[in-house]
């Protein structure tokens, strides 16, 4: 793992990041692309510009930031010789580093209290993304970056949903396009207690990580095990706080894949909801749902913001807007479009998006992470 050679003959991105690593030596926050979701960066070593961040986005101080690196040298510079990468991570940082996957790391003193929260560790990331990578190594100091949305907001995976959340409020948003993995980084901690645990589902999957040797015993939380001491503590990814949650309300159809039914809730909570006075319903569907083909053959899809067009067969159906998923047996798909998709029926000022719940395998373990944070009401019978 060396520093990513970045080598420009445009003069346009190297004054741009000149201009991005001004800000930053500033102790100002940006918003910055990575593979996973924007983030709001600024210099991890520094307290003042970390303030910054928690005051920009709104964020609760007992919230932890995670730590963006662009060299394995960079990150043996901020422990002290005492202090190694410790061995258990060694294969998964071979394997998944750059990318997105966080580690907990014992924290080093150079870090300031303000990042970790007075945590005895450290979440550290090396970013796959070639503008956060090269940003990072110009700079030559490491950016804490939460994702880069208002607190409580569904992560933005697009330069405008920076905008829209943030757009006063910082001097600089990069705009990479869209985000290649659509939900956040996958936290994982090999180091609090005797077997790895993944904190936060993510970019790197389960299924990826528990083929790695010393991971064999790896564990999910929330899903495998529950931790009352932990849960009251904001350290785990999203316990504690409202998450991913768009203005309008979330209905979460969690059926365990039993799509024929799903498909006939789904109808069943539209009308009621509707009965109910709601003047605009948002739908997130697959491509592949049951029926659909059939419900939506008259549709016709509109390439550019992926909605359907016309309706299926619902009730007054003129109020209610679709957006596709993709594919529910490719959950890279339906990752990569989620946050795009709750934050686009927002945009249109629905009351309620309604969502079927897809397999828990792959990406489709954050997929589900997401959506029961942000879903008001789950349906499971
Ligand atoms: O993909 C990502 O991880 C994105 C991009 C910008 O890198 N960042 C991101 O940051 O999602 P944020 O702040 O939205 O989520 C970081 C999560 C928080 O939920 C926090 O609880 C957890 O990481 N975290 C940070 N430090 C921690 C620590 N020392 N122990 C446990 N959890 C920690
Ligand atoms: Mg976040």
């Amino acid at each position: 793992l060396e520093d990513p050679q970045f080598t420009t003959t445009d003069p346009n991105a190297k004054e741009l990041l000149g201009n991005a690593k001004k800000l930053l030596s500033e102790n100002q926050v940006i918003a910055i692309p990575t593979e996973t979701v924007y983030g709001l960066a600024s210099n991890a070593l520094c307290s003042e510009a970390i303030q910054k961040i928690y005051f920009v986005k709104n964020r609760p101080l007992d919230n932890p930031l995670i730590v963006h690196i662009s060299s394995l040298k960079m990150l043996k510079e901020l422990l002290p010789d005492q202090i190694e990468i410790p061995k258990i991570y060694e294969s998964v940082i071979k394997k998944f580093w750059p990318g997105p996957l966080t580690i907990l790391l014992p924290k080093p003193e150079s870090i300031p209290l303000e990042v970790t929260c007075n945590q005895p560790t450290v979440a550290v990331r090396f970013p796959s993304h070639p503008i956060a990578r090269a940003l990072i190594s110009t700079c030559g100091f490491p950016l804490a970056a939460p994702s880069a949305n208002a607190s409580g907001k569904p992560s933005p995976t697009l330069a405008s949903h920076v905008w829209t959340d943030l757009n006063n409020k910082i001097p600089l948003i990069i705009d990479g396009g869209q985000c290649n993995f659509g939900v956040e980084s996958t936290v994982l901690d090999a180091i609090s207690s005797k077997d790895p645990i993944i904190l936060r589902p993510g970019g790197v999957t389960f299924e990826a990580l528990v083929q790695i040797p010393g991971f064999e015993n790896l564990r999910v939380y929330s899903k495998d095990f529950i931790d009352k001491k932990l849960e009251m503590a904001p350290t785990t990814p999203g316990m504690k706080y409202r998450h991913y949650s768009p203005n309008a309300k979330v209905v979460l159809i969690d059926l365990d894949g039993d799509r024929i039914k799903a498909r006939t809730i789904l109808k069943r909570e539209v009308r009621r909801i509707k009965n109910g006075g709601a003047k605009k319903i948002g739908i997130l569907v697959f491509t592949d749902n049951i029926n659909i083909q059939n419900d939506v053959q008259e549709s016709k899809i509109d390439l550019n913001t992926n909605t359907l067009i016309n309706d299926f067969d619902l009730p007054n159906n003129n109020n209610t807007i679709e957006y596709s998923l993709g594919s529910s047996i490719h959950p890279e798909q339906v990752a990569k479009e989620l946050f795009k998709g709750l934050r686009f029926l927002d945009e249109r000022k629905v009351d309620y998006i309604i969502v079927e719940g897809i397999p828990e395998m792959n990406e489709g373990l954050a997929v589900m992470n997401r959506l029961r944070k942000a879903a008001s009401t789950i349906l499971k019978e």
